[in-house]
């Protein structure tokens, strides 16, 4: 296999050149939107992404950023994956198709959020994710990616880790509850 590195090597020195230029995650979101967008639509990382394991309660940690603390990550689902519903706290994520597709279900909230443990949600929309199209989920967004037909993969640039650091909420539609979780298991790997 062709390696993706020194590809990925050029999206990392872009991102830092947009978190040292912009003030605010999210404006740095919006430039990184751009930069994720041409890499996932790269022949090269898609080729690279068919080898790539199974992610279900993982994530492929790819990058952590030293001095800027922006983390980037990949997931691979299964056909037909079901995607449960949650936030990344308070951390801004950028998702990025770069094989197969997705959709990515936006919910809004019912209740107003004063009963500890209780969360109403309302589907309000998907979005259908396919290479070359990345989403922005602002902090707490309440979302869920869902599985097409066939095997996908993503790319993910986050605005810091919270996984292990910071609680965040995964909701179970029909109890109507509020679960806390760590979110996904971190596997360094590596796109050499
Ligand atoms: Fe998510």
């Amino acid at each position: 296999m062709t390696s993706a590195a020194p590809l990925f090597d050029v999206f990392i020195a872009d991102l830092r050149a947009i978190w040292r230029m912009h003030g605010t995650d999210e404006a740095r979101m919006a430039a990184a939107r751009e930069k994720l967008q041409i890499l996932a639509a790269s022949p090269l990382i898609q080729a690279h992404s068919k080898g790539w394991p199974l992610t279900v309660g993982q994530n492929l940690l790819l990058y952590e950023d030293p001095d800027f603390g922006f983390v980037v990550n990949a997931v691979v689902r299964p056909l037909g994956y079901k995607g449960g519903v949650h936030d990344h706290a308070d951390a801004w994520v950028l998702y990025g198709v770069v094989d197969g597709a997705e959709s990515l279900e936006r919910y809004a909230r019912e209740d107003d959020g004063s009963v500890e443990g209780f969360a109403e949600l309302r589907l309000i929309g998907a979005t259908r994710g396919v290479p070359g199209v990345a989403d922005i989920v602002p902090p707490f967004d309440i979302h869920a990616e869902q599985g097409a037909s066939d095997r996908s993969a993503a790319l993910i640039v986050r605005s810091k880790r919270v996984v292990g650091r910071v609680m965040q909420n995964g909701y179970d539609l029909a109890a109507k509850k509020v679960v806390k979780r760590w979110g996904p298991e971190q596997v360094p790997y590596s796109l050499a």
